[in-house]
């Protein structure tokens, strides 16, 4: 069936309760940078919905830019060997960073990407993410914006896929055992 409601278990978050959260994150976030320039760096793919409706729900003056990493290593596990697929055009030197992600799970894309993105001189880096897993960490990292902390459970949608598929959904839903299984 080409139905994505079969392949679904059930909601975890509807469209409407994440365009509150990224709206309440998007208020603190404001506040918290007010009078500072700040960028804000997507991770493609899986940031792109939070990106932009939080880019959208921001009131203060952002720039955006996009990286594009990968992590080596077989099957579905992240290894914590990152390679960027696609750099960022801005300089970062003095700049304040936010990076934005959809999900933490091991953590070790981020931490890699953090530690990469210190390196080139920002005033500041942060991250930003709408999920996080914090029974999957295997490394532990400073996050200062989080959306919902979730169950280590598949997830899908908003930008989060599975073997690419999903991330059109507006919502943010568990996959139905069969289709991983
Ligand atoms: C997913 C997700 C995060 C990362 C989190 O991206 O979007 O970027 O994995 O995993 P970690 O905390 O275990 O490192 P993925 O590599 O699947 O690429 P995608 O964003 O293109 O889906
Ligand atoms: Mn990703
Ligand atoms: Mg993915």
């Amino acid at each position: 069936s080409n139905d994505v409601q079969e392949d679904l278990k059930h909601v975890l978050y509807t469209k409407e309760q994440i365009q509150q959260r990224v709206a309440e994150l998007a208020a603190q976030i404001d506040k918290d940078y007010e009078g500072r320039d700040l960028l804000i760096v997507g991770v493609l793919k899986g940031a792109v919905m939070v990106m932009a409706d939080l880019a959208r729900a921001l009131h203060s003056h952002v720039k955006m830019d996009w990286m594009a990493v990968s992590s080596y290593g077989s099957g579905t596990q992240s290894s914590g060997v990152v390679r960027i697929l696609k750099d960022l055009e801005t300089d970062l030197m003095g700049k304040h960073v936010l990076i934005v992600e959809d999900i933490i799970d091991s953590g070790l894309t981020l931490s890699w990407l953090k530690t990469n993105l210190i390196s080139r001189g920002p005033a500041s880096v942060e991250i930003c993410t709408l999920l996080r897993k914090p029974d999957a960490a295997k490394v532990e990292i400073d996050v200062k914006y989080v959306g919902y902390e979730i169950p280590n459970e598949f997830v899908v949608g908003y930008g989060l896929d599975y073997a690419e598929r999903y991330r059109n959904l507006d919502f943010i839903g568990t996959l139905a055992p069969h289709i991983y299984e």
